[in-house]
């Protein structure tokens, strides 16, 4: 044999080598070969194979209640088909479609469809899926009116090995890859769910990124993750958690310096990070936002470092600093048919979007998120033009738009 044989066959050999290692390892975590989890978020976006389109079935494996008082209960996912999960970017939601009593409208079936989105509340795991709920009850003073229908049903009729239909995971609040600038999650209450999300990410893939949780709730009875939360404050260095009672039990404020009464605010904020640059992802109730969001820009900090997602009604969401809407369409008169309804009214700019103006006269429209984010409110474009503050975080199909986000550039013609 020649030297040029025997380093060909060296060659060979070492190939094969490398060959076995990488198939044992990708037979051993069959994850691994399509979703890179240890890769940056942009990679994770370049690399979301395997989203699919419309709607797939889930099942519940897990429930576990995240609070003492067992009001927001974590639902652990698993696709029905077996395919391993493209990873999502930390911070996005996943959307329901779910069949629901209805005492109400009285459906032939005696239930209704409904969408509702939930945000993803762990980090991107190819084996499943996690979302924690809270149990939204009657407003406060109106025990007439009814508890929230699709939250109700996830906590008292979702068991686990139910089915359920889920879109693929989606949305723009979602955490950014630079480890240098430090990362400042201040979270209401439920809004703590895609921080978990960011967190966890951020603990893995970026360890040494100085990462500050601001979670505020009641008392520590409403606290969820609260118990999982002090252990990653424990283990991780760079990891800071702040906790803000607004009326703590007793017992919840021990004097430590990562305890505080009140509310999250500015001089909160200012106390305890050290000057210099941030990005600042905000999700809680609609008075959390409309003050904390205003005050992070009037205290000087760039639009693009602040990051918000609101819950509930598109009206929570504090106005972008950013919005490029024309004015005219808000004050203008503009012509809106519905055609299917054959009814015609006149935008007069009372109403927030064309969800709010269309059910103000009356005129019945599906509708989910009210924020830009199901796609439930979808609606044919017959003719004209339809502008957004935002935008939205669903894609909007050619010659088509979304009601509870949009507001007439022109004089519309809707097939609704
Ligand atoms: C992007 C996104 C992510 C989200 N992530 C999460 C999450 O991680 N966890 C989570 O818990 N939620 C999340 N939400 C909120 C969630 O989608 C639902 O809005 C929430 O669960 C309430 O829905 P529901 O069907 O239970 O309540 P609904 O039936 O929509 O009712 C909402 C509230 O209105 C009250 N109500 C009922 N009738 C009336 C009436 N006539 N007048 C006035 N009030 C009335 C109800 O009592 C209830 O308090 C998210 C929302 C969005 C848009
Ligand atoms: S209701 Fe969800 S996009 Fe309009």
């Amino acid at each position: 044999m020649t030297a040029t044989q025997l380093l060909a066959y060296i060659t060979v050999a070492l190939l094969l080598q490398v060959l076995a290692g990488v198939a044992f390892a990708v037979w051993r975590h069959p994850a691994a070969a399509g979703a890179p989890l240890s890769a940056s978020v942009d990679d994770v976006v370049t690399t979301a194979k395997g989203a699919w389109s419309g709607w797939r079935d889930f099942r519940v494996v897990r429930r576990e209640f995240e609070d003492a008082a067992q009001t927001q209960c974590s639902f652990h996912l698993q696709a029905v088909d077996g395919v391993p999960l493209a990873p999502f970017r930390p911070g996005q939601y996943l959307t329901f479609s779910l069949k629901v009593p209805d005492g109400v409208a009285g459906a032939p079936d005696g239930a209704r469809t409904i969408t509702r989105c939930y945000s993803l509340s762990d980090r991107p795991d190819a084996a499943g899926y996690r979302i924690t709920i809270q149990r939204a009850r009657s407003p406060a003073g109106r025990p007439d009116l009814p508890p929230g229908l699709a939250s109700s049903h996830f906590h008292d009729r979702v068991l686990e090995g139910d089915v359920l239909q889920v879109k693929a995971p989606s949305g723009h609040f979602v955490i950014d890859s630079d480890a240098s600038v430090p990362a400042v999650f201040i979270a209401g209450g439920i809004g703590i769910t895609p921080m978990m999300s960011m967190l966890r990410w951020c603990l893995a893939e970026q360890p040494e990124r100085r990462v500050h949780l601001y979670h505020g709730v009641r008392s520590s009875g409403d606290q969820a993750f609260k118990r999982v939360l002090e252990d990653l404050a424990a283990a991780h260095p760079a990891f800071r958690l702040n906790v803000v009672y607004s009326r703590p039990a007793s017992g919840d404020l021990l004097a430590r310096d990562d305890q505080h009464l009140g509310f999250i605010d500015l001089a909160l904020l200012r106390r305890t990070l050290a000057p210099g640059r941030h990005q600042f992802y905000v999700c809680g109730p609609p008075p959390m936002m409309q003050s904390l969001v205003p005050a992070l820009r009037e205290a000087g900090v760039l639009a693009e470092d602040i990051h918000f997602e609101a819950f509930g009604p598109a009206s929570a969401r504090p106005t972008s600093p950013a919005s490029n809407e024309p004015t005219a369409a808000a004050s203008a008169s503009l012509e809106v048919r519905f055609s299917r309804s054959g009814r015609t009214m006149y935008w007069d700019g009372q109403d927030a979007n064309l969800l709010d103006f269309a059910e103000r006269h009356g005129l019945a429209v599906d509708s989910g998120c009210r924020t830009g984010s199901c796609g439930t409110c979808q609606t044919r474009l017959v003719s004209g033009a339809v502008t957004y503050a935002d935008q939205p975080d669903q894609d909007i199909p050619k010659g088509h738009c979304l009601l509870c986000v949009g507001k007439p550039q022109s004089a519309l013609v809707l097939d609704a």
